[in-house]
């Protein structure tokens, strides 16, 4: 049974009616531009096929109550009443989103939602982003306000900083907000504009989930965006994205060891990331593996934010045939690696990659061929 079928019947068992409408917003992979967004770089990350879905209707009151096929809990709170950080973890992105929307005077009503995903949670599909965005779109569709994808997105990501207390950057939320079918997207992280990128002809991106949950991230991720605006002082400018590499080469000899690893990582990303936009306008898809393959190489052994499994899945994947590229995506230490993989040879690289992780690592890997969707949206109004 479809996802949205389940949250639409479980809804019923839970309100006892109907609900009015489903919306959804999607999980991502980065093809690549790791660690820039907030950096004021570029950054070039799909939505993927797969969702967070909520089944909802509104309420008459100012409650908001909701529950989720893979929880037990409901999380139930006001908007009359000051939002607090008591309750389940899910709820805390329902909470923090709907805080971030109250914080910019939307004007917010109740409603009953009914949760489902297929979204891996911890993985670094960006989990997280979508519950965000599809708790926005929930809202923006019972209390009338109109879906500005990027406005929304930019107060996602301050619930994510101030509510939840992870430093992120844009990329997750804006994806997730306004990904375009059958493209990538190549967000420049300080204007916010953006261009969609179709994937070079006969390709196909496998995810690949190590199943190795990120541990502590929230503070490694800290420090790092921290170590990067500190080598952006050192460099005297807003942020590294003003830092070119002929600049970076004159003045490197003036950084400590780890700031200059770190700010090479950035520099050199922003730019494979514009290089890989050139391949994929010149259906070169061999360019942007290759690219793709410098990508975790330097976050690797510049950024250190790989861990052994990850690089094993890499590793693994570019001795595949038909693999033109792979790299971590996300965040790091932990989670999911992507591979570019000629489409016609997609299925069986799932599989030979699934038994070279194993014998490599002993534990079972997740694989997914996936395919770039659209961002937040209403997707039906289930049957009555
Ligand atoms: C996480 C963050 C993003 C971005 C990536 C790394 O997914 O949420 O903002 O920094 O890591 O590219």
């Amino acid at each position: 049974m479809h996802l949205t079928k389940k949250i639409t019947k479980q809804f019923r068992v839970r309100f006892h009616s109907h609900p009015t409408l489903i919306v959804r917003a999607p999980g991502r992979v980065n093809l690549i531009g790791e660690h820039t967004d907030y950096n004021d770089g570029f950054v070039l990350p799909m939505a993927i096929n797969r969702s967070t879905w909520i089944a909802l209707c509104p309420r008459d009151d100012e409650k908001v109550i909701t529950y989720s096929l893979n929880r037990s809990e409901r999380v139930k709170f006001s908007l009359q009443k000051k939002l607090n950080h008591r309750g389940v973890r899910w709820g805390e992105y329902i909470k923090g989103m709907t805080w971030a929307l109250q914080n910019a005077e939307y004007e917010l009503k109740g409603w009953n939602g009914f949760i489902g995903g297929d979204i891996p949670i911890g993985a670094g599909l960006s989990s997280s982003a979508a519950l965000e965005l599809a708790t926005a779109k929930a809202f923006s569709e019972v209390s009338g306000f109109e879906w500005d994808g990027t406005e929304i997105a930019k107060l996602a990501q301050q619930a994510e900083n101030k509510w939840i207390g992870l430093s992120c950057g844009i990329m997750d939320q804006l994806i997730s907000a306004i990904g375009v079918e059958n493209h990538a997207l190549l967000i420049d992280c300080r204007s916010l504009e953006t261009q969609a990128i179709p994937l070079p002809p006969d390709t196909t991106i496998v995810v690949l989930d190590t199943t190795k949950r990120r541990g502590l991230v929230t503070s490694a991720y800290n420090e790092r965006r921290l170590q990067c605006e500190a080598a952006a002082k050192l460099f005297d400018v807003p942020a590294l994205r003003d830092v070119s590499l002929e600049e970076f080469e004159t003045k490197v000899h003036q950084l400590d060891e780890l700031t200059a690893r770190r700010a090479k990582h950035v520099i050199t990303e922003n730019a494979r990331t514009l290089q890989a936009v050139e391949a994929m306008k010149n259906s070169d898809a061999k360019t942007l593996g290759q690219l793709m393959n410098e990508s975790h190489d330097s976050l690797r052994d510049d950024f250190e934010v790989t861990v052994d499994e990850l690089n094993i899945m890499v590793d693994c994947a570019r001795k595949q045939e038909g693999c033109y590229g792979a790299k971590m995506t996300g965040g790091g230490f932990g989670g999911c690696a992507i591979a570019l993989v000629q489409a016609n040879v997609a299925r069986q690289f799932a599989k030979n990659m699934a038994a070279c992780y194993r014998i490599s690592t002993g534990l079972i890997p997740k694989t997914y061929l996936c395919r770039a969707t659209n961002g937040a949206e209403v997707v039906n109004y289930p049957p009555a």
